[in-house]
């Protein structure tokens, strides 16, 4: 049987006003590189789509996980992409392009990758999730409430199938080491690691009944450049869903608390993350706040069917009111912490400029 395989790959390479919205011509690009390459048959079909200022596509194909065939064609969207940005000037064009040419693996490389291989159930729900303004720890909340918390997800106390629980593949950024934890029996372990969202991150998610791939997170530049810190690499996942999984609402469920996120305003600034449909992903309050959107697929023969813009319900009206709210009182804190992030994970500070300033006022206490 053959597998498929669903590469959700991502870049930001240049916003409109700012790090705003991606500009329209950046998608006709992206769409028309796509088409080509479906028409070639090395992918089987594409969505593209974005989330502010990050340029998202979505792609199925038979190639399995990290082939460079399927990476080289998306970096050389980005890169036709990123001429077409700096010809109309856009903001940071070409920002999460760190290298100058491709060498076989994004991993490294800027672009934002998660990607799944699996054998089509007959009917294969999938949902992907893209996230702005934000990091990859963002997930850690939600994809944990889905997989391991029976307050969250009826079907871990009801479904047989999900009764034994998940595994969960957790990245140590700083360390670059992973660690294969399995919910429930080291659950209040899971919870010791991934509370710490800037360092453990959920990377991936199986089924333990038969290590089915279930769920995964973009981590792709935090792998490398691990041991210092990178920045807010504004995350994506893809999650599946029903028969043998948690449900759609299940996995949609944790995004009715708009809990608080590192990533906003110049990376540095801790803030809510508001889960809206496509047309509203255009952050502009103090660049936020963080959004993310929820679109969900049918995968049939290799094919995207679908998607349903998930979070464009309004039963996620009032997550994000709740949203809004929050914004309001943590914006009223300024400079200081905890909306402003600690001087170690700042993405852009004055701070070492501001010590070396005052080093010799500087006397013992
Ligand atoms: P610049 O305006 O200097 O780019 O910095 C602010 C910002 O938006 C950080 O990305
Ligand atoms: P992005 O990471 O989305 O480019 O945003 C940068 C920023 O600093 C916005 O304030
Ligand atoms: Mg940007
Ligand atoms: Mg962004």
């Amino acid at each position: 049987m053959v597998k498929t395989t669903i590469s959700v790959i991502k870049a930001d390479i240049g916003g409109l006003a700012g790090h705003h919205v991606v500009h329209p011509r950046l998608k006709e690009v992206s769409v028309a590189e796509l088409t080509a390459a479906k028409k070639d048959g090395l992918i089987e079909d594409f969505y593209v789509t974005a989330v502010g200022d990050d340029l998202q596509l979505i792609m199925t194909h038979r190639k399995g996980v990290d082939n460079p065939e399927i990476h080289e064609l998306a970096w050389n969207v980005f890169s036709k992409g990123t001429e077409v940005a700096k010809q109309l000037g856009l903001y940071g064009a070409g920002q999460d392009l760190l290298k100058d040419a491709f060498s076989g693996n994004l991993k490294g490389m800027g672009p934002g990758v998660a990607e799944m291989e699996f054998e089509e159930r007959p009917s294969d729900p999938v949902i992907v999730f893209m996230a702005d303004k934000t990091e990859p720890g963002a997930f850690n909340l939600p994809i944990f409430r889905t997989f391991a918390d029976p307050f969250n997800t009826a079907g871990l106390v009801i479904d047989p199938r999900l009764h034994e629980g998940f595994i969960f593949e957790i990245m140590d950024v700083f360390e670059d080491k992973v660690v294969e934890m399995s919910s429930p029996e080291e659950m209040y372990d899971i919870l010791a690691l991934i509370g710490t969202t800037g360092r453990y991150v959920i990377r991936r998610v199986f089924r333990k009944s038969d290590r089915e791939i279930a769920a995964v997170v973009s981590t792709t530049r935090l792998s490398l450049i691990a041991g210092k810190y990178v920045g807010k690499d504004d995350p994506v996942a893809i999650v599946r869903a029903q028969s043998g999984f948690p449900a759609l609402g299940e996995v949609l469920e944790p995004y009715t608390l708009p809990h608080l996120v590192a990533g906003w305003m110049r990376g540095s600034h801790n803030g809510p993350l508001m889960p809206v449909g496509e047309k509203d992903a255009r952050p502009t309050r103090f660049d936020g706040p963080p959004r993310v959107i929820a679109l969900g697929f049918q995968i049939k023969n290799s094919k995207l069917i679908g998607p349903s813009d998930l979070f464009s319900d309004v039963a996620f009206d009032e997550a994000r009111r709740l949203a809004n709210v929050i914004a309001d009182y943590m914006r009223r804190h300024g400079p200081f912490m905890p909306h402003r992030l600690g001087p170690e994970e700042m993405e852009y500070t004055t701070l070492p400029k501001v010590l070396e300033k005052i080093k010799e006022r500087l006397k013992e206490a």
